[in-house]
């Protein structure tokens, strides 16, 4: 049931180049020049009209929405909050039939995501659902929504409904730039082609396993370790402390890079490793002198980047490539080594990799 892999975690994360494929098959028509989404293109006008879009979601499904609001801003220039379902329902939040609030939601179960589904909805917004459990309470409470189509996702870290969560609302976005005449049709085909070349990338990403294994060895003991980007990559900092924290009860925290002098480079010394993304482009000469500062206070740089770097190369103890894409896409990307370093993080520790600790797959109660 595992097919050859020890954990469901490791089997789900090797999953991602075939779950991306599905969430975008059928749907994202590179030649024709069209994204086809049934529950969007029906409600094309309610978008269109939005004052703004309202993300809500918990924990991982979250962190997504934070890469989905960088997208949606990016792209098809309309405000977006992305907010944590347990705040938004209890903080008595403006919300009218203007707004559209999109709920992201893997078991589409979690108790608080559904509560604000509830509110909105009472309010008059007009309520999309990214899911992945078919026929689940978000799915059929929503007012309209797109599948992601990870297939079961059964390890508790959520690993490759990130992946697709992500891939879902970047076709989202894209459809609404090209309705909202943002984009031209070159640019829109630009983003189609690139977007079918992500699962072979990806695939190029989980070629660092080996070498990820070897530095999971160097700090396996840690008891802390940071995780910082910048940009499309701050969601993935967050995202990758997440993984490390709940599977292998390493205490870890993700930061936008340039926050660190705020608070947290008071932490850095020798023994603190830091996971810094720098991929080549977006702020790229920011985090470059983000890195320096870390390594001049001794800390240990594990460094994600593009194929190819140099100057990244020289400062950091540790260096994990991917392959160039486009700056939007590029969490699909350097998320992957992140999933693969807790993972074996955890497996060293001796720690249950499918079943953390305190945690549920679904969290049905607030
Ligand atoms: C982390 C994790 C959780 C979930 C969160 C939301 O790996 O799995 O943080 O992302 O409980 O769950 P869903 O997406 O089912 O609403």
């Amino acid at each position: 049931e595992k097919g050859g892999f020890d954990h469901f975690m490791l089997k789900e994360i090797y999953e991602q180049p075939r779950a991306i494929l599905d969430t975008y098959r059928g749907r994202l028509l590179a030649k024709e020049g069209i994204i086809r989404m049934a529950g969007i293109d029906q409600n094309m006008e309610k978008f269109l009209n939005a004052n703004r879009i309202i993300i809500v979601a918990c924990g991982t499904s979250w962190h997504a929405g934070l890469v989905a609001e960088y997208i949606f801003e990016d792209l098809a220039r309309i405000p977006v909050e992305v907010e944590y379902a347990s705040e938004f329902r209890y903080r008595n939040p403006v919300v009218t039939e203007n707004d559209v609030l999109i709920a992201i939601s893997q078991s589409g179960e979690t108790a608080d995501t559904l509560a604000a589904i509830k509110l909105a909805k009472e309010k008059g917004a007009f309520v999309f659902g990214v899911c992945n459990v078919v026929g689940s309470s978000i799915a059929r409470e929503t007012d309209a929504g797109a599948y992601t189509h990870a297939g079961p996702e059964i390890g508790v870290a959520s690993t490759k409904a990130f992946t697709t969560q992500i891939t879902v609302l970047t076709l989202l976005a894209l459809k609404l730039a090209k309705a909202k005449g943002v984009f031209n049709s070159t640019r829109f085909h630009e983003y189609l082609t690139e977007l079918e070349q992500i699962p072979a990338k990806v695939e190029r990403a989980l070629l660092t396993n080996p070498l990820v294994e070897i530095i999971a060895k160097v700090y396996k003991d840690s008891p802390n370790c940071l995780y910082l980007g910048r940009g499309y990559n701050f969601p993935v900092a967050l995202e990758g402390a997440l993984k490390l924290k709940e599977i292998s009860y390493i205490h870890a925290e993700g930061y936008p890079a340039a926050e660190m002098k705020h608070g947290p480079i008071a932490l850095i010394d020798e023994h603190m490793p830091v996971v810094v993304i720098a991929t080549s482009k977006g702020h790229y000469e920011k985090i470059v002198s983000n890195i320096q500062e870390i390594k001049s206070r001794k800390g240990k740089i594990i460094a994600v980047v593009t194929e190819g770097d140099v100057q990244v190369r020289e400062l950091a103890d540790h260096v994990i490539e991917v392959p160039e894409t486009l700056e939007n896409l590029t969490p699909l990307l350097t998320t992957i080594p992140l999933q693969l370093l807790s993972y074996h993080i955890a497996v060293m520790r001796g720690c249950n990799v499918d079943q953390p600790r305190n945690l549920a797959k679904s969290v049905t109660v607030e």
